[in-house]
């Protein structure tokens, strides 16, 4: 049997996330062959040398890995502020592009890198949102779909990572773009998904009428430095009446929680409500226990695996991907707003070109 051609991949960026990534690209995808991987800080030379196949090369410059390597497509796992480039450039070079959210932390760079994937029709230019790739999250679509929740009227969800005792995220913050840019765009995502956003619009371009967001730093005071917060409430009003609100918090102590309930007039579907790693329960001097689920790279473990089969299968076979560049667009519009919106104290409304209204530029 002829073997099927599979597809030349590059991952940039060996972080935390990238370390995941490197380890599901090298074994666990039939149709990808995992031909360079790159980073910028040293010794992730010796990880790669140690942790993946003898036949990938190692890169410490992106440039060199995405004009030298014979990839046909590249994964960009990076600090969020060097993806926009980093994108633009891949696609100059007429490579397939999965970038991690965000695109960018800022609105007019977004829009950039989209007007550059609108002009390569050709290429395929994914941002996976995990829970979009995640099984529960996929069933309740399908109630959805199926009308069995009635007419889906609002989302509520809520992203709560462990607290962690070094701060790391919060020098990462100044990359990162904040809370709502970093962790929430997430939450909106998932929002849009549910709520039929683009039903019943006056005016399609606008899908949002006002956002507004609030926020403590109640365990991390540091973070007021980086206009940030550890604790953030947010409420979307969209154009059409639903309505998202969403959490997010990165002080909870006993692991991480994201869960969605999509509110229907006939039922509520509630995804993630029980955050227990696994059914086992411990019966002790403190009563009947679970552990949580530490983060979401164990929540989400199957999702990055199917977010890049799909990436492979849409690239081989040019089949649609699940998430659109627009989608990851909308999204970043709605986060930036209510990073604004945070740091100004202010509600944000959206013009009817469908663009955040934010004047103090410095803000946003
Ligand atoms: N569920 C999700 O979708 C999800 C989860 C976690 C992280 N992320 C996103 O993934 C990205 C990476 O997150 P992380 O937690 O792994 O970050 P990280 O800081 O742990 O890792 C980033 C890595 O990129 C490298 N790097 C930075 N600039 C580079 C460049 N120009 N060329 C090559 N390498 C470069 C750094 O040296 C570092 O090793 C972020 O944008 C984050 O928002 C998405």
């Amino acid at each position: 049997m002829a073997s099927q051609p599979r597809l030349k991949m590059g991952l940039i960026g060996l972080g935390r996330l990238g370390t995941i990534r490197a380890r599901i690209l090298a074994y666990q995808q039939p149709k990808i062959e995992l031909v360079a991987v790159c980073d910028t800080k040293p010794g992730t030379d010796t990880w790669a040398a140690e942790n993946l196949p003898p036949s990938v090369r190692y890169f410490s410059d992106p440039e060199d890995l995405m004009t030298n390597a014979g990839v046909q497509a590249v994964l960009i796992s990076t600090a969020t502020a060097t993806h926009a480039p980093l994108i633009l450039r891949a696609l100059d070079l007429g490579l397939h592009v999965m970038c991690e959210k965000p695109i960018s932390v800022d609105v007019a760079t977004t829009e950039e890198v989209l007007r550059k994937s609108k002009s390569k029709p050709e290429l395929k230019f994914l941002v996976p949102f995990s829970r979009r790739y995640d099984e529960s999250y996929r069933a309740a679509k399908d109630l959805v779909a199926r009308g069995e929740l009635g007419d889906v009227h609002a989302v509520e969800s809520s992203c709560l990572d462990q607290q962690d005792p070094t701060g790391f995220f919060v020098t990462f913050s100044a990359q990162s773009g904040g809370i709502f840019v970093d962790m929430g765009v997430h939450d909106i995502d998932i929002g849009r998904y549910y709520l039929d956003v683009t039903k019943g619009l006056a005016n399609p371009k606008k899908q949002v009428d006002r956002v507004f967001a609030t926020g403590q730093q109640a365990v991390y005071g540091e973070l007021s430095r980086y206009g940030d917060c550890d604790n953030g409430w947010a409420l979307v009003e969209f154009a059409n009446g639903k309505v998202l609100s969403i959490h997010l918090g990165r002080t909870l102590t006993n692991g991480f929680e994201g869960c969605t309930r999509v509110m229907g007039t006939r039922s509520h579907a509630v995804i993630n409500n029980n955050s227990a790693v696994n059914r086992v329960e411990i019966r002790d001097a403190y009563g009947v226990r679970t552990a949580t689920t530490p983060d979401a790279f164990v929540l989400y473990a199957q999702s990055f695996l199917h977010d890049l089969a799909e990436f492979a299968t849409a690239v081989l076979e040019d089949k649609p991907l699940s998430c659109t560049p627009d989608d990851a667009y909308e999204a970043a519009k709605i986060a930036t707003a209510l990073q604004y919106s945070f740091r100004n104290k202010v509600p944000v409304f959206f013009d009817d070109e469908g663009l955040p209204i934010m004047e103090t530029k410095a803000a946003n």
